[in-house]
């Protein structure tokens, strides 16, 4: 195996947890060369020889082979992405943001430059979905993708609706451990889910939707009313995010939805997250696991600088190219 060399962007909570599970690990040939951060006047908790200021000092760098883009800024992680791809970089990277407003382009840019960009950790956090979605499933058999896409928001849920918590206080201790967005409403309102679920659309029914193009329903529109229906009859309220194809159409959003406590997904509690893969003939299977927190999403972008060892890359759907499918926000589908 190579030893593979690594310049990192960003170290908050998923580039502290990557550090930590990388020296726990003895399985993985990599090392972290150097750190790019913003803020000069922050203390780190590591040796302060890894960090630079200087984005050119990882990505000018021949010796570095993976850049590990774990930033905020949606629009200077692309220009990250790019700038890696160009100068014959690999990319791994967890924000879900830049990866949903630029999937396609992405794919046009690991083509052109021959490197490929991985992101398990971007969708579900720990759950490895997107590893799934492109080499266990024939995807042209795939008719639904569906579940709890957002940790901060189901820890809320769980808080008030289950152990009668405030409001306030839920969101603050999803803030506290890690959970929610640096913009929580990203969260709250449905669009951290609905950019997760825009690139599940793209390696399960080989589509690039535009997030724009996706309705998304937040948590802050559930009403006391809906609390007390729920209550009354045994349901439990979730943010679920859905795609499914019917008549040669895909369609999906994201909205809190009643799940019968005879469900599955209504046990899936706090920052937990859930896939459920629906399939012709496989029928249905569902993943479970931590979909927020430094650690398990941490976990996952390991598991992309694992897969470069051997050079793995998305194929996408594998039919791409000769998809007939059509995006449709229609949701008055004819069942
Ligand atoms: N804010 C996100 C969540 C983080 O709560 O699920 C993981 O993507």
């Amino acid at each position: 195996k190579k030893n593979l060399k690594l310049g990192l962007f960003g170290f908050g909570c998923v580039g502290q947890g990557l550090y930590h599970v990388l020296h726990e690990t003895h399985g993985i040939k990599a090392e972290i060369k150097k750190i790019c951060v913003k803020n000069k006047l922050k203390s780190r908790p590591i040796d302060e020889h890894f960090f630079t200021y200087e984005k050119e000092e990882i990505l000018n760098d021949p010796e570095i082979d993976i850049v590990v883009e774990l930033i905020d800024d949606a629009s200077a992680a692309f220009e990250i992405v790019k700038t890696a791809l160009q100068h014959g970089k690999a990319v791994v990277t967890a924000n879900k943001k830049m990866l949903a407003e630029h999937l396609e382009e992405i794919y046009n840019l690991q083509k052109k430059h021959g490197k490929p960009v991985l992101y398990e950790g971007a969708v579900c956090g720990s759950i490895p979905i997107l590893r799934n979605l492109e080499e266990y499933y024939d995807n042209d058999l795939i008719s639904s993708i569906e579940g709890i896409f957002n940790g901060s928001t189901n820890y809320i849920l769980t808080k008030v609706f289950e152990e009668k918590k405030s409001y306030a206080e839920a969101l603050r201790k999803a803030q506290e451990l890690g959970f929610a967005e640096s913009d929580p409403s990203l969260d709250v309102k449905g669009f951290d889910p609905k950019f997760k679920l825009v690139i599940a659309i793209a390696h399960t029914f080989g589509l690039f939707v535009q997030p724009e193009e996706v309705i998304n329903i937040g948590i802050d529109r559930i009403s006391d009313l809906d609390l007390k229906f729920a209550q009354e009859n045994n349901y439990a309220i979730k943010l679920i995010a859905r795609a499914f194809k019917s008549n040669g159409k895909v369609y999906g959003f994201v909205a809190p939805q009643f799940i019968d406590n005879t469900n599955p997904l209504a046990t899936v509690r706090n920052e937990f997250n859930a896939v459920q893969v629906r399939g012709a003939f496989a029928e249905t299977q569902l993943f479970i696991g931590k979909g927020a927190g430094s650690y398990p999403t941490g976990s996952a972008v390991l598991s992309d600088i694992s897969a470069l060892a051997y050079d793995y890359t998305y194929e996408y759907k594998k039919h791409h190219q000769d998809t007939d499918l059509v995006f449709s926000n229609d949701l008055l589908v004819e069942a």
